[in-house]
């Protein structure tokens, strides 16, 4: 992860002296994308900021690992707090930055605990934006939302703009995220009209990279965990079904981007628009990158939720003419990376 953390500080230049001094808020810091924030935060720390940042870190463990790198733990201005957001935070510092990641982000998660999916991106956001409402000199306050609230898009509206409402079902069985997170940025859009909170929403497309747990379940790292103990990757359904993946150094970059720099009241996609490829391809990568992997389409599994999106592809343009927003890293060159960081994880061996 220190690779791809220099990375992002690299990228984020004389921006990141805007967390200088600062206290940030972030929800969900035991989750694949909440450690990154919090290397990030411990790199500027150690070697960026004229002044350290303080980060109050809180998470429930109920899909996040209480497993940090050494230096997030000895890093005195990062505070790890077991807190639930679906109950207010009883938090009484001045917070300049919230990030609210927490969440259940991953489909066969968020099948087992719909109830706790809903109440996170509903509740939880509900509470940290009391949180934002009573900090008048909050700067920023982020909101995972996802793609998934575009549904399975009407195929004219492929690459995805922010305007496309959205194609979902109330009542299938990916309701629960697809629902919640859409509701979440309601809440997020009444907050700033009414109480002036400078919300910003991201919808990110399937970010990946070292930090994915080997029992996360999400396409690459259930792949690769596959592959790295020679069995065959299954491929669900017919594998024609598409996805563009964005790597973990870029989608970090842009998120910090849309916080720092976005708009408040807007929403955000943040991806990588190229290399739609389909499951079926992806599969293909990995002989590549691992010695005697093979591959099978396979039903889709029960514990899996239907309905699934034929295809996701963002259109980025909108962040990119706001602030500035580019990818970096093609999907092969992200695999290959985290398949090199994967091989060295005990977790992915079995
Ligand atoms: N990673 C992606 O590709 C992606 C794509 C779209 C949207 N998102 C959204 O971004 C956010 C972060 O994603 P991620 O990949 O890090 O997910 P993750 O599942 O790895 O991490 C989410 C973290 O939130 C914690 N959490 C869940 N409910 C909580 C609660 N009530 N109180 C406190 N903590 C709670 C979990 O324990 C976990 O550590 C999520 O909201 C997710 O829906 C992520």
């Amino acid at each position: 992860m220190d690779k791809t953390t220099k990375l992002i500080v690299e990228r984020l230049g004389s921006d990141a002296q805007r967390f200088s001094g600062k206290t940030v808020l972030l929800a969900g810091g035991a989750g694949f994308l909440g450690k990154h924030f919090l290397s990030v935060f411990q790199k500027l720390n150690e070697s960026v900021l004229d002044a350290p940042c303080s980060v109050i870190s809180v998470d429930n463990y109920i899909t996040g690992s209480r497993y940090f790198d050494d230096k997030i733990t000895h890093d005195p201005n990062i505070t790890q707090v077991w807190a639930d957001v679906t109950h207010p935070l009883p938090i009484r510092t001045d917070i300049d930055f919230i990030i609210h990641g927490a969440g259940i982000a991953s489909p066969v998660y968020y099948m087992r605990y719909p109830l706790e999916t809903i109440e996170s991106a509903v509740h939880g956001t509900r509470n940290l934006l009391e949180l934002a409402a009573r900090n008048p000199k909050l700067e920023g306050f982020l909101f995972f939302s996802s793609s998934e609230i575009y549904g399975d898009p009407d195929p004219r509206a492929i690459p995805i703009k922010e305007t496309y409402f959205g194609n979902v079902s109330t009542v299938g069985p990916r309701a629960c995220y697809d629902e919640s997170k859409r509701l979440g940025e309601t809440l997020c859009t009444i907050f700033h009209e009414q109480k002036n909170v400078p919300t910003k929403i991201v919808r990110p497309f399937n970010v990946f990279g070292p930090g994915m747990g080997h029992n996360d379940r999400r396409v690459i790292p259930m792949f690769a965990y596959q592959a790295l103990n020679a069995r065959a990757i299954p491929v669900h359904g017919t594998g024609q079904q598409t996805r563009t993946f964005c790597y973990i150094s870029d989608a970090i970059y842009g998120f910090l981007l849309t916080l720092l720099k976005g708009k408040s009241g807007e929403a955000y996609n943040i991806g990588n628009p190229e290399n739609e490829i389909t499951m079926l391809q992806l599969a293909e990568m990995f002989p590549r990158l691992v010695d005697g992997a093979s591959f099978h389409t396979v039903d889709y599994p029960s514990t899996y939720p239907a309905g699934e999106p034929n295809r996701r592809c963002p259109d980025i343009s909108k962040a990119t003419e706001a602030f500035g927003y580019e990818f970096q890293v093609s999907v092969e060159d992200g695999l290959a990376r985290f398949i090199d960081w994967a091989k060295t994880e005990p977790a992915y061996l079995d």
